[in-house]
């Protein structure tokens, strides 16, 4: 496999001299660099870094057309002991990275070729990266069918970016969250499971239904019944019922979260009972009603945790007020992302220096 870094003089210096602005908000600026790497013949091959800049990309690009077009969604933290940056669990999104090619028929990115890019990127953007507890280095993987033409079938051709955005965390006020009934994300045998594009685009119209009733979320249901509940637009679901909590298992409609999977870890940790079980909606709504559910959450890379304040079920609206398991499990998460959390969870994170 072929593995050429280039670096340009003249990148090297816009990155020494940047000064990140107070309100850094989700992704707002790019860092001026990126990786790349394009599959061809078979093979990875010209890996390298370059300046962060439009693609070359033409009007019959497969990717565009046909939707083979994959990402993660990861971050780079600021630890203060060791100043410098920590990457928070990079082999499970790399991993991830590699379910969603294979459901979408597109190459396995080796995990030396993806550690070396995503490495030298977070080692040349250490500029950027903010300092904040909850802040971070945004990462964002990106593979895309590049060969051109519009006969559909077999594709060759693949590039794969990572580019970075420094960035705080996407919410910073608890959730209002619309039940959809009508749309379903995700069918069994499907690609919910899958991070590819697709199915954030499939949200959008939902998305403006949900806007439209005052609620910056929508909650899925699932595609066969109809009443389990699968997962917020862009996060995992967790509720506390009794001092318990719940979230539906991965039944490969639900996108398997690296956050929802470190706080079933976390919580595990600290004796907090925790279950992996389907929740339908009734169950959910009585639970709130009678008092039994304390707090309802959501979780992803750029959300971090984030409370639901309130579930509207078309006719009903819910209001929920207490986040107290949400807090605990937010805290420990930070800890842990910022490389001062327990021993237990070292395997966690990777310095970069
Ligand atoms: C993430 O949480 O990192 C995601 O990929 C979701 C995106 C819509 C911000």
């Amino acid at each position: 496999m072929s593995l050429r870094f280039t670096f340009k003089p003249e990148t090297e210096q816009q990155l020494t001299t940047f000064e990140l602005p107070d309100e850094i908000g989700f992704c707002k600026y790019t860092v001026p660099i990126m990786a790349v790497a394009h599959y061809r013949d078979g093979i990875w091959q010209d890996a390298q870094i370059t300046d962060f800049a439009p693609l070359q990309i033409s009007p019959d690009c497969l990717g565009l057309h046909y939707g083979q077009v994959i990402f993660e969604g990861m971050k780079a933290f600021y630890d203060s002991a060791d100043h410098c940056a920590v990457c928070f669990r990079w082999q499970q999104h790399w991993a991830r990275l590699n379910e969603s090619a294979k459901r979408l028929a597109m190459p396995e990115v080796p995990q030396p070729l993806f550690q070396q890019l995503l490495f030298t990127l977070v080692a040349k953007s250490q500029s950027y990266l903010p300092t904040g507890v909850g802040d971070a280095l945004y990462l964002r993987p990106l593979m895309f069918a590049s060969g051109n033409g519009l006969g559909f079938g077999k594709n060759d051709s693949f590039t794969l970016i990572i580019i970075a955005a420094p960035t705080a965390q996407y919410f910073n006020a608890p959730l209002n969250v619309y039940v959809e009934r009508e749309y379903r994300r995700a069918c069994e045998g499907g690609v919910g499971g899958a991070k590819m594009a697709g199915n954030y685009g499939a949200t959008y119209l939902a998305s403006q239904k949900a806007q439209q009733h005052g609620c910056q979320q929508t909650l899925w249901l699932d595609a066969k019944e109809g009443r389990y509940i699968e997962e917020f637009s862009a996060m995992n679901f967790f509720a506390v019922f009794d001092n318990e909590i719940v979230t539906p298992r991965l039944t490969g409609t639900i996108l398997p979260g690296v956050t929802r999977d470190s706080v079933i870890e976390i919580a595990k940790k600290l004796d907090i009972q925790i279950c992996e079980r389907a929740v339908s909606i009734e169950e959910l709504t009585e639970q709130i009603q009678s008092g039994n559910c304390q707090e309802v959450f959501a979780c992803g890379t750029g959300a971090t945790l984030i409370p639901v304040a309130s579930l509207n079920d078309g006719s009903s609206v819910y209001e929920l007020g207490e986040w107290k398991f949400t807090q605990k499990l937010k805290d420990a998460l930070q800890t842990i992302q910022h490389g001062q959390g327990d021993k237990h969870f070292d395997s966690w994170i990777t310095r970069i220096q």
